[in-house]
This record gives structure tokens, C-alpha cells and sequence, in this order.
């Protein structure tokens, strides 16, 4: 197989996140104690994991980050934008995710990142009051705005390419309107300052003018839209979305795909969890919920394929709930309770308490989709990058097939779009039995 003509990655990579609060500021910390040898990237599949070249007896595994061509942890800068956080350290700290010993070690270079004034309406996150925000009012300045101060940061900080990944809160639901339908609608509505165009649109709209490939870490509405997909084929730009796949949902798509292959019915799935951050917060608006509701409970039908198994995925109850509950802050405690039935029909029940640590799963998502759209930017790629569906809760599809949720299939598709890409052949897994 020919390899793909991909650029190196000379240089260094300005990683901007709109939201800089718990998640951000976790994968920033989780950088630099990397880059200075103080703890491993755990969970980052860029930086520890192998990957299988030819067939298991060629006995060829390098690592991923040895196999393409990414940016190396040395090369990043971080910045973005942020309505409340004055600076990352700041926001690592009333985040409450790392220990102080942890960011002692750090603190000068997490204090010296200032979030830029951000583009933010309350009207889409109703629990925030934010104070460091950009005093335009017209969306068409908002943007002009952003697109200034991405070419700031870029020239500032003498980078040679840029990312975008949205961590900031999850806005109100919304289905897509005509305003979304194309560039030129979308352009028409910004000019208007068409109520239907939300902050985290105008970030994405912003960053596929400045050719920067844009990732979408929270539920709304933002890159999964015509006109987004539209702007981003047209200018040669990778997006990707959304919501990262971390808790209850990464159980979700590991325990639904063994349930399946067993060929086990399932009759309810009830998934509840407390949660005590400022996205906790968030999500206690019910309109915020929404969001996060659409995106949750899209996972199961994909997985089980109810149509071509009626009698053993036809008719189940799935209800997914989150409760903001202060005492535990970013540590979220979520329950499952599945239903299953087996031979004859006999039911059974699995119950899982998961008591993770919400910014520690998301932030080597981050990593990775930083990486991974950088790389696929160098590869000449636009549009929906599939591929990346292996991080994402509700992964945008660029066919009418629909979008992935299978975590095994989604890790097959990610490690063998990097061997296509570099020329080796796809591993099918056949000859392993
Ligand atoms: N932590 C996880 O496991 C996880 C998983 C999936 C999705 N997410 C999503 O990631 C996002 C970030 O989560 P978090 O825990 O860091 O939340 P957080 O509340 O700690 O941080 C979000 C930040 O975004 C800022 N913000 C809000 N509107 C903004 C705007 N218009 N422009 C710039 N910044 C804005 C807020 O001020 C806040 O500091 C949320 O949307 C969350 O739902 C998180």
C-alpha cells in the first residue's frame, strides 16, 4: 500500500480550548508534568499505546507516536478562552481535580496561561455569570473577534499550526435550524445576530476560517451542523464531535457490545449519577440536561441494532439521569442498573457503581484529539473525521449510515486508518482466530 503524503510536524502546535475549567485545565497539567518526566500520560492512546504492524508472527508493535508522524509533547502551547477563569492555575484550583503537590511542581507555567476574553451569552448556560467576556454584541463581531485573536495567539507565540478543542460548558439544547443550513445562511445569521447561532458555533465558525481544525468536547450543537461541515470541507479543515466519552458511557459502549456478541437480551438499562463541578452545574438547567440526555441516550440502539434484533433489543427502557450533588465535585459516582435475559428467557441483573474521576477520564481525550486532528490536517484531510468516533459519546457521521458506537469497532477503525495512512496494510484480526 502507498502511504499517504502527510507534512511533518516541524514546529509547535498552539492547542486552543474555548473553556478552560476543570477539563481543560487538567489536560494542560497532565502535559506538562508529562513533558517534565513528573507522571505518565495514562490514558492517552497517542502516547502509550503500541500498535500491530503485518501479522502477529512479523512481531512489529511501535508505539503510535513512533509510528506517525505527531506533534511531540515538547512542541505544544496552550491558550484559550474563558468567561470566568482568570488564569489555568486558577482554574485547576476551584476545579479541585489534582492534588496541590501535583500542580506545585507546575504552578508557574499553569498561572502564566490567560484565558482570553471570551464570546459567551447566558442565555445558553443559564448557571454561569460570566465576567471576562467580549463587550461586542453584533455575532458578526464576535467572530471577527476570535478569528483576531487566534491569529494573535498563532503570531505570539510562533506556532506553526493550531487545534481547537471546545471544553467549555455544555450549552442549551437546540435543534438545527435554517440559519445552520449552509455558510452563507449561517454568515446572513451572524451579520442579523440571529438568536439560533450559539457561542461555541461562532468559536467553530472562527476557527474553520483560520484553518484550524476544530473538535467539539461537549453535547451541543456546534460542529454537527450543515454549515459547518460545508465550511469545513470547503476550506480543507478537520472537525470532529462531540461530547468525550468518558464515565458512564465508556462502560456503556464496553458492557453493550459483550452483551450483544452473547447474543444476551436486554429489557432496561437505568443509569443515574452525582456529580458536584461547575458541568454539574450546568447540567442541573434543564435545558443544559438536554443536551446531555441526546447525546447519552443515543448509544444504545447503534450498538444493538434493535431492528435486525427484535426479540432481543425490541423494547428497552433506557433512562440516563444526572444529579448536581456538591460534596463530591469533579469525583462523579455513577450507578448502572441492566436488566439482561438469557436462555429461555430467564432475567438477570448487573449493577455497576463507578466511582471515577470525570476531568482525569476527558483530559487524554483531549491529548489525542489534539494530535489526531493536527496529524489528519497534515494528511490533507477535511470534514468529519470518523475515525476519532473512539473518543466521542455521540460521534458525528459524515454518511447516512449513521455513526459508530462500538468501542472495540471504533479502535479497530482509528488503528486502521493510521496504518492505511502509513502505508501498511489493515489488521482484520483473521488470522488470530
Ligand atoms: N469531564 C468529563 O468527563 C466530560 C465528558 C464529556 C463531556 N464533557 C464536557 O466538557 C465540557 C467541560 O467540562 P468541565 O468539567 O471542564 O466543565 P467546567 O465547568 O469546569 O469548565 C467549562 C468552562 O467553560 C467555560 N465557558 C462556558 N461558556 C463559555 C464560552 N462561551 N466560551 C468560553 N468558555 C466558556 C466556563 O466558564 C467553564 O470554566 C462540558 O461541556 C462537559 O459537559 C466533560
Amino acid at each position: 500500500m502507498n502511504s499517504k503524503d502527510i507534512k511533518p510536524a516541524n514546529g509547535k502546535l498552539g492547542v486552543l480550548t474555548p473553556g478552560m475549567g476543570a477539563v481543560a485545565s487538567t489536560f494542560i497539567a497532565g502535559v506538562l508534568a508529562a513533558r517534565k518526566g513528573l507522571k505518565p500520560p495514562i490514558g492517552s492512546i497517542s502516547q502509550m499505546a503500541h500498535i500491530r504492524l503485518g501479522t502477529k508472527a512479523d512481531d512489529r508493535n511501535p508505539l503510535i507516536r513512533e509510528f506517525v508522524p505527531l506533534a511531540d509533547l515538547g512542541d505544544l502551547v496552550f491558550g484559550g478562552w474563558d468567561p470566568i477563569s482568570p488564569n489555568v492555575l486558577e482554574a485547576a484550583r476551584t476545579a479541585g481535580v489534582l492534588d496541590g503537590d501535583d500542580l506545585s511542581e507546575i504552578s508557574g507555567d499553569l498561572e502564566s496561561i490567560i484565558p482570553m476574553e471570551a464570546v459567551f451569552d447566558q442565555k445558553w448556560v443559564s448557571r454561569l455569570d460570566g465576567v471576562r467576556v467580549k463587550n461586542l454584541d453584533s455575532k458578526w463581531d464576535q467572530a471577527e473577534a476570535l478569528i483576531q485573536d487566534i491569529a494573535n495567539f498563532k503570531e505570539e507565540n510562533e506556532c506553526d499550526r493550531l487545534v481547537m478543542v471546545w471544553c467549555g460548558s455544555t450549552e442549551a439544547f437546540q435543534e438545527p435550524s435554517d440559519v445552520h443550513a449552509s455558510v452563507a445562511a449561517f454568515e446572513e445569521g451572524l451579520r442579523n445576530n440571529d438568536p439560533n447561532i450559539s457561542p461555541s458555533q461562532i468559536y467553530a465558525y472562527a476557527a474553520l476560517q483560520s484553518d484550524v481544525p476544530f473538535a467539539n468536547g461537549a453535547p451541543n450543537l456546534s460542529c454537527d451542523l450543515d454549515c459547518i461541515v460545508e465550511l469545513s470541507e470547503a476550506r480543507g479543515v478537520p472537525i470532529a464531535g462531540k461530547d468525550f466519552k468518558t464515565g458512564q458511557t465508556l462502560m456503556k459502549t464496553l458492557l453493550a457490545p459483550g452483551f450483544k456478541a452473547r447474543m444476551l437480551g436486554l429489557e432496561g438499562w437505568y443509569s443515574t449519577n452525582i456529580l458536584g463541578n461547575r458541568d454539574g452545574e450546568v447540567l442541573d438547567a434543564p435545558e443544559n440536561f438536554k443536551s446531555k440526555e441526546v447525546s447519552k441516550l443515543g448509544v444504545l440502539d447503534t450498538i444493538l441494532q434493535p431492528e435486525l434484533y427484535p426479540d432481543l433489543y425490541g423494547d428497552i427502557h433506557h433512562v440516563v439521569r444526572i444529579n448536581y450533588y456538591p460534596p463530591r465535585g469533579d469525583n462523579k459516582e455513577g450507578w448502572d442498573n441492566i436488566d439482561i435475559f438469557g436462555w429461555l428467557g430467564y432475567p438477570m441483573q448487573i449493577k455497576v457503581d463507578f466511582l471515577c474521576r470525570d476531568s482525569i477520564l476527558a483530559a487524554p481525550i483531549v491529548l489525542d484529539l489534539a494530535l489526531f486532528m493536527d496529524l489528519a490536517h497534515r494528511a490533507g484531510e477535511s470534514g468529519v473525521q470518523e475515525w476519532l468516533s473512539f473518543y466521542l459519546k455521540a460521534p458525528q457521521s459524515s454518511t447516512d449510515n449513521g455513526p459508530e458506537h462500538d468501542l472495540f469497532i471504533q479502535q479497530t477503525k482509528l488503528k486502521n486508518t493510521l496504518r492505511e495512512w502509513m502505508g501498511e496494510e489493515p489488521v482484520t484480526h483473521s488470522e488470530a482466530g
